[in-house]
């Protein structure tokens, strides 16, 4: 495979693991065409040609040209400076890393984020929040994560990856799509009666349960064991980063006893407890793990060779498929 083909892969799973649908996914990309012819040539001339095909502005070929074929990637979750110098290092050593993929974006990924935000606005309205309700709590939500990622330094390591020569590409939320589906399929299957049994739905799943020997296991954050577990939805794992503090409310409302997520801040557990919702955070690298392993899965058919790092828990599920 090239580096083009994995990059294609990853987006063709995102869309089919979409909370939105493969539809709900051409919408968004009609709508972002129109509005591009609709642009003076003025505005059209930095405009991100990539986004009217890629519906996922967080995850890009950093650098390096996408007909290179690759034997053997490096996969961490989070791939700074240093974790190049790493991956040139064991090049030096003779390991012949052709790639290197984060999940969590960089560069023009990274300044992209908020953009991927908005579909949450679907997947909430989907478990019946007015939709009117979450465009409004997102609208604000986004905005801020805007003036959040706008500083930072976006370039730095796509700059490193460059000089040391080392193809980059970042997969996020594809990853998180797939691992959203995963576990929204789980929930269907076992259907958890007690919140207890949400746990342990989770433990089951090996990222999970390698996580736990770590003491970073999925933990009850808001809520009690022994409760009801009542509608479980995997509300808290795709879609950018963390939404609206206040989506909780209308969950509740909307009729969601358990929430599970991959991590939340503190004010969102307040607001968690404050509504009598079951916050379950099934843990942060341990799910992004997931997400990508069912992408990489793919790569490994093809014979691709995976060097984990950086936070990244790698499990194949090939041969328990067989
Ligand atoms: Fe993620
Ligand atoms: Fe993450």
């Amino acid at each position: 495979m090239t580096i083009g083909e994995i990059y294609e892969l990853a987006i063709k799973m995102g869309v089919g693991a979409d909370p939105r649908g493969e539809d709900g996914v051409k919408k968004v990309l009609k709508r972002l065409n129109s509005e591009y012819e609709e642009r003076s040539p003025a505005k059209k001339k930095n405009f991100d040609l990539e986004s009217l095909r890629n519906p996922y502005a967080d995850s890009r070929i950093l650098f390096g040209d996408p007909t290179i074929a690759v034997d053997k990637v490096a996969v961490g979750i989070d791939i700074e400076p240093a974790e190049l110098l790493l991956v040139d290092r064991l090049n030096q050593k003779g390991e012949g890393i052709d790639l290197a993929i984060a999940h969590h974006p960089e560069g023009i990924s990274l300044a992209g984020l908020p953009e991927v935000m908005e579909l949450q606005i679907d997947l909430l309205a989907g478990y019946g929040v007015p939709v009117n309700v979450v465009e409004g709590l997102m609208g604000d939500k986004i905005t801020e994560i805007k003036r959040r990622v706008s500083p930072g330094n976006h370039a730095r390591a796509v700059d490193a990856a460059r000089l040391l020569g080392i193809p980059f590409m970042n997969i996020h939320t594809p990853a998180d799509n797939l691992v959203f589906h995963y576990l929204e399929e789980r929930i269907a299957q076992t259907r958890p009666e007690y919140v207890k049994d949400v746990l342990e739905m989770l433990e089951e799943i090996p990222e999970y349960n390698e996580a736990a020997k770590f003491k970073l296991g999925p933990t009850l954050f808001t809520g009690a064991e022994k409760n009801r577990a009542g509608k479980v939805v995997a509300a808290s794992l795709t879609g950018g980063t963390e939404g609206s503090k206040n989506i909780y409310e209308r969950l509740v409302a909307a009729g969601v006893g358990t929430v599970i997520g991959m991590h939340a801040s503190e004010e969102h557990v307040k607001k968690a407890k404050e509504h009598h919702l079951n916050l379950v955070i099934a843990g942060h690298m341990s799910s992004d793990s997931v997400g990508m392993n069912l992408l990489l899965d793919e790569l490994e058919k093809q014979g691709i060779q995976i060097i984990p790092f950086s936070g990244f828990i790698r499990i194949s599920r090939i041969k328990s498929e067989k």
